[in-house]
């Protein structure tokens, strides 16, 4: 259940950075974290429950207020852009988050980057879990120039950031989504579209070097027979490895206008049981963007 509550400031630590949210987003694993989805909290957050007073927040933008004594890549009022780790925490006006955390640990302890310049808090609040998500799992797949990919939930978070950087990396893409969906997903890149409501992108005649089940609504099984000898099938079930390179590589792209994350809603922080049952329906179109404090 979400409730709103009086909490004390974070403390600072002297690697830490406290910074003001401006905005947060309303992402599917704070949803499934708030309805006690097995896989992801009894793994990552405890035993059965969540944690009591359990603030969420995956990913955040925001305004550094303060830094710790030993910090020296942030300074107050640096415009940041960050992913929580599995502290989460972005579902408050103020977080603290360390400087640099050790690598490979990015995933975990959460990561801080300096703001894409050309993007929105809430625009930028909405990039680091699912850019990444979708950047590792195509770096899993060693994805390359002319190389064909389809993508199952194409017009979700992970299926819009997926398409631009298989685009980017030079492959030939499929996007399964929805028919009102298809405008969507040509604007950002798709060469090809798939209604899965009037067709079972697992019975066409193509086959693939890479099948990204995005949206988790398929098995390898079932995509064996469109992908090619030594395809790839790839989904969301393993938690990538995400390193101290990735936020800010993805950070380049947006800069140089390669990746943008789809907004189809904004909601205020007041009204974030409104957000996560909109995200609950499982048809938002790329990402729902939460304003916390508005400039
Ligand atoms: N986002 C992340 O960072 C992240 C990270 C790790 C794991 N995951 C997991 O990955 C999955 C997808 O996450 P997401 O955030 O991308 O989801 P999402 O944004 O909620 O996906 C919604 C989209 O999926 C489409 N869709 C729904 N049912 C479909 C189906 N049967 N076939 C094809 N498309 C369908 C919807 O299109 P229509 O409206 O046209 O149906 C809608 O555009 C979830 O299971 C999530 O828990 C997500």
């Amino acid at each position: 259940m979400l409730q709103f509550r009086e909490v004390k400031m974070p403390v600072l630590k002297d690697n830490g950075v406290l910074i003001k949210v401006i905005a947060t987003s309303a992402h599917i694993g704070d949803t499934r974290i708030r309805r006690v989805d097995p896989f992801l909290v009894r793994i990552i957050f405890g035993l059965f429950k969540p944690k009591k007073n359990l603030i969420l927040g995956l990913e955040i933008s925001g305004i550094v207020e303060k830094v710790g004594r030993n910090v020296t890549l942030f300074k107050p009022g640096d415009e940041v852009f960050a992913l929580t780790g599995f502290g989460l925490g972005g579902y408050a006006e103020y977080i603290c988050l360390p400087e640099k955390v050790k690598e490979g640990k990015q995933e975990r302890k959460g990561q801080i980057v300096i703001k894409p310049r050309n993007l929105t808090y809430e625009e930028a609040a909405t990039v680091p879990a699912g850019a990444l998500t979708a950047l590792k799992n195509l770096q899993k797949a060693k994805l390359s120039r002319g190389q064909k990919i389809l993508i199952n939930g194409a017009s979700g978070s992970l299926g819009t950031f997926a398409i631009q950087l298989a685009k980017y990396y030079g492959a030939e893409v499929t996007a399964v989504c929805s028919a009102k969906n298809f405008d969507l997903v040509k604007f950002l890149g798709a060469d090809h579209a798939i209604d899965y409501t009037s067709e079972d992108f697992t019975r066409i005649p193509q086959k693939f070097d890479v099948v990204y089940d995005a949206v988790m609504k398929s098995r390898a099984s079932r995509c064996r027979k469109i992908l090619k000898k030594n395809g790839v099938f790839l989904n969301n079930s393993r938690q990538p490895k995400i390193i101290g390179d990735d936020l800010p590589f993805l950070k380049g792209l947006i800069e140089k206008d390669i990746l943008k994350p789809v907004i189809d809603r904004t909601y205020s922080i007041n009204d974030i049981v409104e957000a996560h049952r909109y995200v609950d329906k499982g048809h938002k179109k790329g990402n729902v963007a939460v304003t916390v404090y508005s400039v």
